[in-house]
């Protein structure tokens, strides 16, 4: 990574079926996502030039866009094919991918059936900065002020920006206290997940995660949950409350972005990383390649 800015950054992003020049793709500031967050994206990653789960990240962003009422005007194929086509005019081998549909300008105001929807998918850099043994060191969390909307107040399923108003607000404040992340609880005061990725337990050889009912049930999630299950680890998905913290062994987050990462701390409750963590980061390494 260079040391300009991200709307700086060399080389291209594809937008609306054409390669732009990095700097030059803009929107303009009467533009629906920005005004009312009519927006939804995804976060891939390539590894050794490979886009890992290309297609199920694609499916749900067509999804996300879906319950967002945006008819993405390409196909499926069209997208993954653009996003294999922008990574390899980057020339980039680790990276991370982000694909991305909005509502454009030629409508002001909340209705606007009569805007544009726009894609455009922006691929930077992105090796593995840390060993396994400084991974295995764990992140701190801290409670977040704000909770996960309930899920009949939000469009959950959705990858929309809206919803991670509340997840930037949450990370700034965990951070401004020297915390890693926030733990975000679920309207009915149950664990969630943090602020951009879910959330495991281990106990007694276990894993235990809360049931993605309110929240995004991420592709790593699923690609953690099966991965325990061919190792024989049994998964148990429930809800999950605060009160239980200090009966867990080890505690780790897991997302396309921060892969599986091992938590040391949330407040005053102290895991130790281990066995089943470490197991599932190298089955999770393997299965990247
Ligand atoms: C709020 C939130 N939860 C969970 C996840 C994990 O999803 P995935 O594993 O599909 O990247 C993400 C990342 O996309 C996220 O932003």
């Amino acid at each position: 990574m260079t040391n300009l800015t991200f709307d700086k950054l060399p080389g291209y992003i594809w937008m609306n079926g054409q390669f732009i020049n990095w700097s030059d793709a803009k929107v303009h500031v009467i533009n629906h996502a920005m005004h009312y967050a009519s927006s939804v994206f995804e976060g891939n990653r390539a590894y050794n030039g490979k886009i890992f789960k290309l297609e199920q990240h694609t499916e749900r962003l067509f999804k996300s866009a879906e319950i967002l009422d945006m008819e993405i005007p390409h196909s499926v194929a069209e997208i993954n094919q653009a996003c294999v086509d922008i990574l390899a005019k980057q020339g980039l081998k680790s990276a991370y991918l982000r694909p991305i549909v909005w509502r454009g300008s030629e409508q002001m105001g909340i209705s606007a059936q009569n805007t544009t929807i726009n894609v455009a998918i922006a691929v930077w850099e992105w090796p593995s900065y840390f060993s396994l043994a400084d991974t295995m060191k764990g992140i701190r969390l801290t409670a977040a002020k704000y909770r996960r909307p309930a899920p009949d107040t939000a469009p959950f399923r959705a990858k929309a920006a809206g919803l991670y108003m509340i997840c930037t607000l949450s990370k700034h404040a965990a951070e401004a206290k020297g915390y890693n992340d926030a733990l975000m609880l679920d309207h009915q005061g149950n664990i969630a997940e943090s602020t951009g990725s879910n959330i495991f337990f281990v106990k007694n050889g276990e894993l235990h995660t809360p049931d993605p009912t309110s929240f995004l049930d991420g592709i790593t999630r699923q690609t953690v949950i099966q991965l325990a299950q061919q190792a024989g680890i049994k998964v148990v998905v429930r809800d999950i409350s605060p009160s239980e913290l200090p009966s867990f062994d080890e505690c780790f987050l897991c997302g396309t972005a921060m892969e599986i990462m091992p938590v040391a701390e949330i407040d005053e409750h102290r895991f130790t990383p281990a066995g089943i963590t470490q197991q599932l980061i190298e089955a999770y390494i393997q299965l990247h390649g």
